[in-house]
């Protein structure tokens, strides 16, 4: 390995590069040789200062994520941040790229910090589910004032170089950014340097800075209640007002050491490395080249089409929309226009950037129009033998090399893909609705799609700000398939006695924004009873609510009413009236259901779905599972996913419980799977086959 910090004596002045790659993680090896660097300079007779410096796009991205499982390895950040403040000699940050979380506190405990262009500087750790364990609650207000503090953790946002100088973290350079660092050491040696940052209380005591925090502090309330980190947030840069910089440090990591430790931040970091390894599939080399895709043709301008043409004009690809008629074409053209005017009157959009992605969507009647489409993507009617005859019909009119893709959620993408004489062209995009604004994007590889159709769609995925998850061509690919299994049991709770809002209550109770009864009223009833009806499949609760014309929201009533201006659904005694006499059918004996059975009954026949999914390898890894529902379908990301959830649950648990619904309900499909069975049996969990 070569060495983490190299440590070279450039116009007297001693210069720490940082090395390690990719991302210069502030690993134990890296502070280890920064803390040798920091010694050396201060006995160094040829070096008036430190600069510390990196090459690349960071500077340090942050505490070594990966080290968080064990105990914090000597010498901890805190400590050297707290050595680089009593160095002897002006230490000054050079900061080209990334500096988060430790890395920017690394920085604030220098005696300056110079922005290059590229430089990036957040206190991200509340999306890890902790709060800044090396000083940033305490330094960070004294310099910005705390409410913009408070503001810029608990938003885990990076800020330009332009917006951290406004805020009075550094200072931007504008030429050679080494040589700036290399001055200002010397200038610090020879002018004198600004007193600690421990002996000044900076921003904190200039007028209306506390009101300032508690406004914001109130602003942020809800979520304080919600996400510990917030709460423990708020209380470390609280202290900041009334500790001196030391007591505020030791309250700062007594707040932090329980939250590293909590599930919740397991669960995060869990989340951080699988949203990650979701972009790789083993066996396609890293070398594969994506496609060049600079324009888009979409099919249907129906709900989810023109979702997709927004996502596509909001990432600035022009967009070729097309439809079977021009009232057709009118109806979704003016669907994107209200929905960014809706965005323009929330303040979201600004009205010139909508015109500018309005003018990137242009219309046609004609598959003709996709003819100078390096992808088209179908958004037609959930129905097969037409997206054969779309297929088939690109097929005829788009260039060699062009991929075609479909957003079917069910429906066979290989028998699409053999409507076509190149099937190694022919993928799945699955978006969710509304495609312009949900974060998942399922990558449907069939068994002929090629190694860089696949690595184009991943690197597309990044272009619009999705998130990909790679399956395998099968019904209902990953999140689908598992909700069906979530959907059977919801229905049958219904008959065995629990009420919608029950079972609603009992999945936000979990951490779910909204229950999943709520949900189908929002997105209509009739779709999948359609499909059902198709497939000769049903949901008994679920079908009589749509044979009596209860569609969701749409039709003023579903699994609740919802009187007009009612903007959430209320309890409906006529709703109610359907679900006894569907359980009156089925001789059903209606019961009190616990809240615990409630959770058990929708979460883990859908986990065993997960793990047949796994095990018919439809889904490479089980983090993509738990990315899916994280993006797809409002899994809360505290937990972790469905599988991370799983894990920490126990296996064995989750085995005995199926066995035993599998018997309370006479249906052998809830047995645990194989895989869910060996992994329980050897006390191991879903994490253990990670790849
Ligand atoms: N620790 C360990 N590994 C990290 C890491 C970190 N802090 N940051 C990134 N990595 C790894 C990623 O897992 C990935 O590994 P892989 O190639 O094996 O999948 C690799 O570095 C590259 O990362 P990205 O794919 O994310 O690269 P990008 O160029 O898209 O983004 C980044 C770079 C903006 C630095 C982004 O990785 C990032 O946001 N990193 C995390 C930043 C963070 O959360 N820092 C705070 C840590 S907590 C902390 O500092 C506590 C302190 O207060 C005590
Ligand atoms: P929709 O009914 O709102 O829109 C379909 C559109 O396709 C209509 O405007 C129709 O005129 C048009 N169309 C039909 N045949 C055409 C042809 N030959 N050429 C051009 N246009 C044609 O349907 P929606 O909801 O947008 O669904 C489209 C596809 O997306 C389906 O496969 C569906 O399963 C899938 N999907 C739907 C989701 C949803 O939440 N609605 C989520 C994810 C996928």
């Amino acid at each position: 390995m070569s060495q983490p910090v190299s440590y070279r004596i450039q116009d007297g002045v001693a210069v720490a590069w940082l090395h390690n790659p990719p991302v210069n993680a502030f690993s134990a090896h890296l502070r280890a040789a920064l803390r040798d660097a920091l010694q050396q300079v201060a006995t160094d007779n040829a070096a008036a200062g430190l600069v510390i410096a990196a090459e690349g796009g960071s500077f340090i991205a942050g505490a070594d994520i990966k080290e968080f499982a064990r105990p914090p390895v000597p010498p901890i950040t805190r400590d050297l941040v707290c050595a680089i403040e009593a160095c002897p000699k002006p230490v000054v940050a050079a900061i080209q790229g990334t500096a988060l979380g430790a890395g920017l506190e690394v920085a604030l405990g220098c005696d300056a910090r110079l922005l290059g262009p590229g430089a990036r500087l957040g206190l991200p750790e509340t999306r890890l589910g902790i709060i800044p364990g090396a000083g940033g609650t305490q330094r960070t207000p004294r310099l910005t004032g705390p409410a913009a503090a408070l503001e810029l953790i608990a938003s885990a946002e990076a800020l330009t170089p332009e917006r951290a100088a406004s805020l009075g973290l550094g200072e931007i350079v504008r030429g050679d950014l080494l040589q700036a660092a290399i001055a200002r050491v010397h200038a610090l040696a020879t002018g004198g340097r600004p007193s600690r940052m421990a002996d000044m209380p900076g921003r904190m005591a200039e007028p209306g800075a506390r009101q300032a925090f508690e406004a914001a502090a109130e602003k942020l309330a809800k979520r304080a209640a919600e996400e510990p980190q917030i709460a423990a947030l708020i209380h470390a840069l609280r202290n900041a007002f009334t500790m001196t910089l030391d007591e505020g440090l030791r309250a700062e990591r007594e707040l932090f050491e329980p939250l590293r430790t909590d599930p919740r931040s397991v669960a995060l970091r869990h989340v951080f490395f699988a949203e990650r390894a979701a972009t790789r599939v083993p066996e396609l080399s890293r070398d594969v080249k994506p496609r060049p895709v600079e324009r888009v043709a979409v099919i249907g301008a129906g709900t989810m089409g023109t979702g997709i043409a927004m996502a596509f004009a909001q990432a600035g690809l022009p967009v070729m929309l097309i439809e079977t008629s021009a009232e057709a074409l009118a109806r979704g053209q003016d669907r994107i226009a209200s929905l960014h005017q809706a965005s323009v009157r929330r303040g979201s959009l600004d009205a010139g950037t909508a015109r500018s992605r309005e003018a990137l969507i242009r219309g046609a009647t004609d598959l003709g129009a996709a003819a100078e489409a390096d992808l088209a993507i179908e958004a037609v009617f959930e129905e097969l033998p037409l997206k054969q005859e779309v297929f088939a019909a690109l097929d005829r009119v788009m260039k060699p090399g062009s991929l075609m893709a479909s957003n079917t959620s069910y429906l066979d993408i290989d028998a699409m893909a053999t409507a076509t004489s190149r099937p190694q062209d022919v993928l799945g995009l699955h978006f969710f609705s509304p495609a312009n604004v949900m974060k998942l994007l399922e990558v449907v590889r069939t068994k002929h799609t090629a190694g860089d159709a696949l690595a184009t769609a991943l690197a597309l995925a990044r272009r619009l700000g999705k998130v990909p998850v790679v399956a395998r061509a099968a019904w209902g690919f990953i999140g689908n398939r598992m909700l069906a299994q979530r959907s059977q049991q919801a229905d049958r709770l219904l008959q065995d006695g629990a009420s919608p809002e029950q079972i609603d209550a009992a999945m936000r109770s979990f951490g779910f924004r909204m229950g999943p009864l709520a949900v189908s009223d929002l997105s209509g009833l009739d779709v999948s009873w359609r499909m059902r009806k198709a497939s000769g499949k049903s949901l008994p609760v679920a079908d009589a609510l749509c044979e009596a014309g209860r569609f969701g929201q749409k039709s003023g009533a579903g699994y609740y009413a919802y009187p007009e201006g009612a903007r959430h659904g209320v309890p409906d005694p006529a709703a109610a009236a359907v679900i006894e006499a569907v359980a009156a059918r089925f001789g059903r004996v209606r019961r009190d259901v616990g809240e615990q059975e409630m959770v058990e009954r929708l979460l883990y026949p859908t986990i065993n779905e997960g793990a047949r999914i796994l095990e018919e390898g439809v889904a490479i890894r089980p983090g993509d599972i738990d990315i899916a529902w994280l993006h797809g379908y409002g899994f809360p990301a505290w937990r972790g996913g469905p599988m991370h959830f799983a894990d920490a649950t126990g296996l064995s648990r989750i085995a005995a419980r199926l066995d035993a619904m599998a018997a309370e309900q006479d249906d052998a499909s809830l047995q645990p799977s194989p895989l869910l069975r060996r992994l329980a049996a050897k006390g191991s969990g879903f994490s253990s086959l990670s790849v």
